[in-house]
């Protein structure tokens, strides 16, 4: 503990405190590790414990979510909040275009084109330079106090750096798809219903009244609107975004001027063709007249600002016909139902297939085979089907299947669960789908042994588990349909580099039900070794980080297996990596730096190189940003290259990347 009054180590750790959130949370550039982060966060908490006098409604602290609520206030808002016109193709661009210039007679003018993201606005006061009230949009005169909620959102600044002390801020709540993904597999694994897209989760996780839900949900606020006194503050908007950045607000990097409607359709078109790599949902273009003067000449109709419109890119959601549904097995021997659709085009893919779920999504939906459903693409690469728009005739309704359709074992739903399983474990699909699971790039990364190859090998019965693959011999290959001598060979060198590969992918090849990448990972290196897992009872191995009641279980069942045990020394005999070393976090190499990897390096696959980034202590962005530290360019790098270039970051080669990964970056000049 440190010799300061206690007031002021509050003071200091809470000023602290809100430096690195910024850092790690809105400009995505973390300068200490977690580790220290959470000491630093439990010293406060501690310190609040012993003197709750100290509590300040702006401590970091208070992001963990209060109490739950009976219901919301509803508040006005300072001015209303109004929504936008929207142009639907170029002509309603230009239409709106040509209104401005007329409006404007003839005046120069630019625009400021931003993306329109797909969540829900919320109006955010601050009083004393401090965070104060959160509202959301409701019917735009007045909406729902949120504050409770919204201070959970760790890109919401509590205390403004600089600028004016008392004013308003708009902008999006938005959930990541990556946080969008999570939860969805969280809510399956739960058993609860999944969100049809990032939009709806975002809007459900901020108006939940019980806001230590919010707070473990990762929102976003994306500003996009400084109001003094429900006016804006600034000449420009532009200038507008850029004082809510320098205030501390997340802005969106992603936005340009544009001197003519032509560079703004350009623009619209540019990120249209981006839509699917962007880390969040966008619906659109949002283009304003950047001048204030000229916004306020420009005025408002009833329903919006004369001065700005969305430009709408098509929804990605298509109608089709519900042409059957097959059940499939996975490897855990779920079964599920898989929806066959008449092929539709949805935003530029070919969609005939998606996946139901389980059965109580079907009941649900209310889903019968012959029905006209709705599909949507939103936040995942996988289609849903979001509901029926009109009953099928005739309309045959879907029953899950008794027995397993692959082997004809028994199929159980377990009480309370909404997963069917089948329960024979030498189903063959269930053994297929495990092979290809422990064969895929992401877990051993065998080279050649892809799904038709697997198919044969556990047809011809060569293969029932994962051991035998190491027992696989070239002319047992060779002999196989469309296989010659030298694919054999290639085959076995895979399998044969696959025996170097890191204990938290042997974890997540076993196939332990609820043990994926991150658990395993979490396991690797919270044991050490794979002895000390199997070791390890159900108290010790929740005291792993994300392990709780179901997955101890999971794990205890599947290592208390005879067969298991005895996969695990054959597994052993064939030389697997059964140990692991503890990363070193602080004093890594790429402590604190974001690397881009883009195109096809010399040897390291995508995710492998990732994985050495992760590795010596940094973090692998998706996309290329100032913030970028890195950017690792193998052959046939496109856009990427180009955006960092531009931006001045640094590129490096793979042999660059492995050395500042082990000596750090001070290699590079
Ligand atoms: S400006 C009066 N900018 O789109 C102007 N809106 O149809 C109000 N949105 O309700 C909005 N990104 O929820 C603006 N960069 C952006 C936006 C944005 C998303 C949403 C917002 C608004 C709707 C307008």
């Amino acid at each position: 503990m440190s010799a300061e009054p206690p007031a002021d180590r509050a003071a200091h750790l809470r000023a602290e405190l809100h430096r690195y959130e910024h850092l790690y949370y809105v400009l995505d550039r973390p300068e200490i590790s977690d580790a220290d982060y959470d000491k630093l966060m439990r010293e406060l908490t501690e310190l609040e414990r012993a003197h709750p006098e100290l509590v300040t409604p702006d401590s970091p602290t208070r992001r963990v979510g209060g109490a739950p609520r009976e219901g919301f206030m509803q508040v006005r808002h300072s001015t209303a909040m109004l929504s936008l016109d929207n142009a639907l193709d170029e002509a309603e661009l230009r239409e709106f275009d040509r209104r401005v210039a007329d409006l404007l007679k003839g005046e120069p003018y630019q625009y400021c084109a931003e993306l329109k993201l797909d969540g829900l606005s919320m109006s955010v006061r601050y009083r004393d330079s401090r965070f104060a009230q959160a509202v959301t949009r409701g019917d735009g005169e007045t909406g729902e106090d949120v504050t409770e909620n919204a201070r959970t959102i760790r890109s919401l600044p509590l205390v403004i750096r600089e600028g004016s002390s008392d004013f308003e801020v708009r902008g999006e709540v938005v959930m990541s798809n990556k946080a969008f993904q999570e939860l969805n597999a969280d809510q399956e694994a739960k058993g609860l219903q999944r969100y049809a897209n990032p939009r709806n989760s975002a809007a459900g996780s901020l108006r939940v009244l019980d806001p230590s839900i919010t707070a473990a949900r990762k929102l976003d606020f994306y500003a996009y609107f400084l109001l003094v006194d429900g006016q804006p503050a600034r000449d420009g908007h532009w200038d507008s975004l850029e004082e809510l950045a320098a205030m501390g607000f997340k802005v969106n990097p992603e936005r340009a001027r544009c001197a003519s409607v032509e560079e703004l359709f350009a623009w619209t078109k540019k990120y249209e063709g981006q839509r699917d790599t962007l880390p969040y949902e966008i619906d659109g273009v949002v283009a304003k007249v950047d001048s204030i003067p000229q916004q306020k000449r420009l005025g408002w109709t009833s329903k919006a600002p004369r001065w700005a419109i969305a430009f709408k890119y098509p929804a990605r959601q298509a109608e089709t016909v519900l042409e059957n549904i097959e059940v499939q097995v996975g490897r855990t021997g779920v079964l599920t139902p898989v929806a066959h659709l008449r092929p539709v085009t949805v935003s530029g893919v070919t969609v005939s297939r998606a996946t139901l779920h389980n059965e109580d999504e079907i009941e649900r939906l209310e889903l019968a085979i012959g029905d006209t459903v709705v599909l949507e693409r939103s936040g995942d690469v996988i289609p849903k089907v979001v509901r029926v728009e009109r009953r099928g005739d005739p309309r045959t309704p879907f029953h899950m299947p008794k027995v397993c359709p692959v082997c004809g074992g028994a199929v159980v739903r377990a009480e309370g669960e909404v997963a069917s399983r089948c329960i024979d474990s030498d189903c063959p699909a269930r053994l297929k789908e495990t092979i290809r699971h422990f064969a895929s790039r992401g877990v051993m990364d065998i080279d050649g042994m892809g799904s038709t190859l697997v198919d044969q090998l556990v047809d011809k019965g060569m293969v029932k588990n994962v051991a035998d693959v190491y027992a696989l011999k070239v002319e047992e290959l060779a002999a196989l349909d469309r296989m010659g001598q030298k694919s054999a060979e290639r085959i076995l060198r895979g399998i044969e580099a696959s025996r170097a590969r890191p204990l938290p992918r042997v974890l997540n090849g076993l196939g332990i039900p609820f043990v994926g990448e991150r658990t395993a990972q979490l396991l690797a290196e919270e044991f050490g070794s794979l002895d000390a897992l199997m070791a390890a009872d159900e108290d010790k191995l929740q005291k792993a980080q994300e392990v709780g009641p179901r997955v101890s279980s999971a794990i205890r069942a599947f290592f208390a297996a005879p067969r298991s045990q005895e996969l695990v020394e054959r597994l052993r005999a064939a030389g697997l990596v059964f140990t692991h070393d503890k990363p070193k976090r602080e004093g890594s190499p790429l402590q604190g730096m974001t690397i881009v990897v883009t195109g096809t390096l010399p040897t390291l696959s995508r995710e492998e190189a990732e994985a050495l980034i992760e590795s010596a202590g940094g973090k692998a962005g998706d996309s290329v940003s100032r913030k970028t530290s890195f950017l690792v360019a193998g052959e046939k790098a496109g856009s990427k290259l180009d955006k960092a270039q531009k931006l001045g970051i640094p590129v490096i080669d793979e042999t660059e990347l492995r050395r500042i990964a082990t000596e750090g970056p001070a290699h590079v000049a």
